[in-house]
């Protein structure tokens, strides 16, 4: 079933540009350029704030999604990790939404937390890829992302193919809510429609990404950071190091480091940097330099044009095709899936079962 690969991980990287296609066209109409979700049984322009809850990776998906809900739909949105969500007393308010992200749906922490919420009174929506799952079984509205079965424990081609549906959704939901215009949808489905060909160009950098995987190899801990919707991306880049290679590694919005976490830049401590061109590159670049003056190893992952302005005094530099900020973290996912998959490679460990670890959480 691996076909010619070493792994599932690796199969399941990529399989990413064809099955996030098959995801967006199942929510995009190519002939009008708008997004179209299934039948919904409640309003979605009555939605005034939604709570998106789920674990790891599904969590990061979710984290993304709150920058699109927000700039896009301007609705105030609520993101959590579900095993902390129902232990705080959360606010739920009629007309709010709950949103739950997971790959298996069957993801015990997220399950009980979609059931407080429907006692709550909020209406249920889940981002799942088995649409037979406990989630799908209990929800409202249904958005299956079409990546077929996950079998490597680190979660990859889910995660791409939930932040496909979930661009979608705030595109829609931007569009009933009036806060864009139909030239303002057709732009959106546009960039969505970019990724699949981005996708397959970031994974023409594999031999890149494996040889600078040689470079985190032997550290004991490794940083990672990024700013705005690519934040995330650094939490992503460091949980599927942590999971794959056991090397402990962080992820910071670059913006923070200065508040802590710089005390831990010396020499030995690869920083991998997520800088894709667009609004907010300058602001990361020159967090960058302050790692770069304390002696950090920077790894920077941008584009060429980030790589010009920027690349110099970096211990490497991985370059990604240039493309719209929309869809950066989803193009962005694969240097760091890349990364984490070589570095386990290299050390040796079971990269499809890593120790201490189940494909889906069944316990809270
Ligand atoms: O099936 P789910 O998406 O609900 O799973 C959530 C997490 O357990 C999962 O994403 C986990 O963090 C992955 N192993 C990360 O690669």
């Amino acid at each position: 079933e691996k076909g010619n690969y070493r792994h599932f991980m690796q199969k399941e990287i990529f399989e990413q540009p064809i099955v996030v296609a098959q995801t967006l066209t199942s929510y995009i109409r190519q002939i009008d350029r708008t997004v179209a979700l299934p039948q919904l049984d409640f309003d979605l322009s009555g939605v005034k704030r939604i709570t998106i809850v789920a674990c790891g990776t599904s969590y990061y998906a979710g984290m993304v999604a709150k920058y699109w809900f927000e700039h896009f739909a301007h609705v105030p949105v609520d993101v959590d990790v579900a095993s902390e969500f129902r232990y705080r007393d959360p606010v739920l308010e009629p007309g709010g939404l709950a949103l739950f992200v997971s790959q298996s749906g069957e993801t015990a922490d997220t399950l009980a937390a979609l059931r407080h919420c429907r006692a709550a009174g909020q209406v249920i929506a889940v981002v799942v890829n088995v649409p037979t799952s406990s989630m799908a079984r209990e929800a409202d509205l249904v958005l299956p992302t079409h990546a077929g079965p996950e079998i490597g424990v680190a979660s990859t081609k889910a995660f791409t193919c939930q932040l496909a549906v979930l661009a979608a959704l705030a595109a829609r939901l931007a569009r009933v809510k009036g806060r864009l215009d139909a030239d303002g949808e057709a732009d959106i489905v546009r960039h969505l429609l970019e990724a699949p060909a981005c996708l397959t160009a970031a994974l023409d950098s594999d031999e890149a990404i494996a040889s600078v995987a040689q470079l985190i190899a032997p550290a004991r801990d490794v940083l990672y950071m990024g700013r705005g919707p690519d934040y995330p991306l650094a939490l992503e880049g460091a949980l599927k190091l942590k999971e794959i290679s056991y090397i402990h590694a962080e992820g910071y919005a670059s913006g923070e480091m200065k508040h802590g976490p710089i005390a831990l830049v010396d020499d030995q401590v690869p920083i991998v940097v997520i800088a894709p061109s667009g609004p907010l590159f300058d602001k990361t670049i020159s967090n960058m330099h302050e790692m770069q003056a304390r002696g950090g190893r920077i790894i920077l992952v941008s584009d060429a044009q980030g790589i010009a302005e920027a690349g110099e005094g970096c211990v490497a530099t991985l370059a990604m095709p240039r493309v719209h900020p929309l869809i950066a973290p989803l193009v962005y996912a694969v240097p760091v899936q890349l990364l984490a998959y070589h570095t386990a490679c290299i050390k040796g460990t079971d990269v499809d079962q890593p120790r201490n670890l189940a494909k889906s959480v069944t316990v809270e």
